[in-house]
């Protein structure tokens, strides 16, 4: 069994696994010339040899417990026939959301569209690379992805204005979200994902009074769909205020903190393993620095059992050294 999947069903507290949040990605030179001959970021994402590529990059040069699929959560978006663009700079442009065309969708037209994510998972999966590690598949979450439909921007500090002024659009949407979602998490499954996170990375910026509607119930569903095909499930509701409670309703196997999140209160709360949390930045800084940063949470969940991961993506500044560094000084400890 993989040293991640001993943490998450057998709560092993010893064995310290790692992998990191877009631990595929800019930060790497082999990644960014592959990405400067390839400016379409979506097209990139669908071509299966190239992103089988990428996804196993960073296990070539770091002793990682995981492969992350190289994709995106916005492939779900374009998957539904929304366009997707990723501006330099800027981030993801999405284009107009056309309902009517959405509700009419079928299921086998979604699928053909984004398959090559599917065979890539394939291909990763039987690679010697991956061999004793786990092959993660990932989603967004509902809420995440209605953000950017309805955004069609990245909200960065708060969402527009009338986001909700049309409560049965965002209803509908929610509903094709949790029909598609589930499509693309099964795929993931079959072709051999054998973990599963979701990423809410917007889920902060919600009140308390609206998380049941937009982050418990909808999150639930997908949780509970994943654990029926038998596999387990990391949630990321990244900076949402009460994550006892997010456990206690939704039940994920993991949950995954951010870093703005105190790690001994979470230690004190929370029963089920945890993953993550170190801020991106420490990277940034210098060796002694960052050894003492990581080993600060691996103190704390020393008898908890914990897989080693960012309280959010790796930053592209990184140096790829340091990135060694990290994952040398979690095998060690
Ligand atoms: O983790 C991995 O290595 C797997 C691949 C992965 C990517 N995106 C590749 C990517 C994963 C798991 C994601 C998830 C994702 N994508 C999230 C959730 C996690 C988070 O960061 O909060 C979100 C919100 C997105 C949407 C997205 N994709 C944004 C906002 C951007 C642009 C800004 C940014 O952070 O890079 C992307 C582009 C993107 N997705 C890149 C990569 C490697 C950079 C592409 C490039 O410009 O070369």
């Amino acid at each position: 069994m993989s040293t991640i999947n001993e943490v998450i069903l057998n709560k092993k507290t010893d064995l310290n696994p790692i992998w990191i949040m877009r631990q595929a990605g800019r930060y790497l030179p082999e990644f960014r010339s592959i990405r400067k001959e390839n400016p379409d970021f979506i097209k990139l994402c669908l071509n299966k040899e190239l992103s089988t590529e990428i996804t196993l990059q960073p296990l070539k040069r770091f002793d990682l417990d995981a492969a992350i699929i190289f994709s995106d959560i916005l492939i779900l978006p374009y998957g539904l026939n929304q366009e997707v663009e990723f501006k330099k700079n800027v981030g993801p442009l999405l284009g107009e959301l056309n309902l009517d065309e959405i509700l009419n969708l079928n299921d086998l037209d979604f699928i053909d569209k984004i398959k090559p994510v599917y065979e890539a998972i394939n291909l990763v999966k039987k690679n010697p690379l991956t061999n004793n590690k786990t092959t993660i598949g990932f989603v967004g979450a509902p809420w995440t992805l209605l953000v950017y439909m309805i955004n069609r921007k990245s909200p960065k500090l708060n969402l527009v204005k009338d986001f909700f002024i049309n409560e049965s659009k965002i209803k509908k949407i929610l509903d094709i979200l949790d029909r598609f979602l589930k499509i693309h998490i099964k795929h993931q499954v079959d072709s051999g994902a054998e973990l599963i996170q979701i990423f809410d990375s917007w889920a902060g910026l919600l009140n308390e009074k609206d998380l049941k509607k937009y982050i418990y119930n909808p999150t639930l569903s997908l949780v509970e769909y994943t654990k029926s095909l038998n596999i387990p499930v990391i949630c990321f509701p990244r900076e949402i205020k009460n994550y006892k409670n997010f456990c206690d309703i939704v039940k994920p196997d993991v949950i995954s903190i951010d870093y703005t999140t105190n790690p001994k209160q979470i230690l004190k709360e929370i029963k089920i393993p945890v993953q993550g949390g170190m801020d991106p930045k420490f990277l940034l800084t210098d060796k002694e620095n960052l050894k003492k940063e990581t080993k600060r949470y691996l103190d704390i969940f020393k008898d908890h059992p914990y897989i080693f991961n960012l309280g959010h993506g790796v930053l592209p500044e990184t140096d790829p050294d340091m990135m060694d560094y990290l994952v040398k000084t979690v095998k060690n400890y």
